[in-house]
């Protein structure tokens, strides 16, 4: 069985202790920033406070934690196949920390206040801690394998829709044009008469935890990272909720076609995304 501390040291407090200062510094440079530049495709946005936080993040870790192996998303080359390869590299340690420094890039450069910093922990591939955190509503969401979620410390739980028709759902439109952008546009299109409403609020991670508060339904995305969902699909199964890929199979770290929901509903959102055919990226 994992353990959640070394020595006297507990990995959730320094998740928690990381989130913070990372989310404080960034809110505080919203709108002061100078380098923007793209990655994968002219909508995958990147600037310094990305980079930043990322390295402030891993200095917190490695300071407390020197023998654990980091996943950032910052430290992998961009695209679909380099973060693959990245990740089954690394996927095996014994303890591995799975950042995403600054989730909702695009929010953060035109001042939306929807973004968030989001750190796991993960046990020899098992995610055993997730924090998000969203420094703009001060909201901090943790959770531990096993021992449940919370929000500003109070318990967490997934809503009670049982069916779609009542269901507030969240996607993205993920800036890979080409990839997973159109698969899921047929998502969206296919989804949106059999739901009360959809979201596209530009924070995968965020959209997780607020599927675990209760606050959304349900949330799917096509071409995902392990960065984006790790923390956040932690937070979704401590809350009672449902997490799998959107073809069914259970979350692991590989899984990039995400969907996580409060279980009612879990089985007609899949039938329904695979109907579309809008289940996972065509090649
Ligand atoms: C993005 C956000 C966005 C989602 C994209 C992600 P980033 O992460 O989570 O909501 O639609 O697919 O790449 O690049 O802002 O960390
Ligand atoms: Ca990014
Ligand atoms: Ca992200
Ligand atoms: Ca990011």
């Amino acid at each position: 069985n994992p353990s959640f501390t070394v020595g006297s040291k507990s990995f959730t407090a320094v998740a928690i202790n990381t989130a913070s200062k990372a989310g404080e510094w960034i809110q505080s440079k919203l709108g002061d920033f100078n380098s923007l530049h793209t990655k994968y495709s002219s909508q995958d946005l990147v600037t310094e406070i990305d980079k930043g936080a990322e390295k402030m993040i891993r200095n917190l870790i490695q300071t407390h934690f020197p023998h654990h192996s980091i996943l950032g998303e910052e430290g992998v080359e961009p695209g679909p196949a380099a973060s693959s390869k990245a990740l089954e590299a690394i996927k095996d340690a014994e303890y591995l920390w799975i950042v995403d420094p600054l989730d909702g890039t695009t929010n953060f450069v035109h001042g939306f206040p929807f973004f968030s910093v989001s750190i796991a922990l993960a046990y020899k591939g098992e995610v055993i801690v997730g924090v998000v955190y969203n420094p703009m509503s001060n909201e901090l969401f943790v959770a531990e394998k096993g021992k449940g979620a919370y929000v500003k410390g109070k318990p967490m739980n997934v809503s009670k829709e049982a069916k779609l028709i009542d269901s507030l759902i969240a996607t993205g439109l993920p800036a890979d044009r080409n990839g997973a952008l159109p698969v899921n546009l047929q998502g969206l299109n296919a989804l949106c008469p059999k739901v009360r409403n959809i979201r596209v609020a530009g924070s995968a991670a965020l959209h997780l935890a607020y599927v675990a508060a209760g606050r959304l339904s349900g949330f799917w995305e096509i071409g995902l990272n392990a960065w984006d969902i790790a923390a956040g699909a932690l937070l979704v199964e401590e809350s009672g909720g449902k997490v799998t890929d959107t073809e069914g199979n259970p979350y692991t770290l590989s899984v990039r076609n995400i969907a996580a929901s409060n279980g009612h509903i879990h089985k007609e959102f899949l039938s329904e995304l695979d109907a579309a055919s809008a289940v996972a990226i065509q090649v």
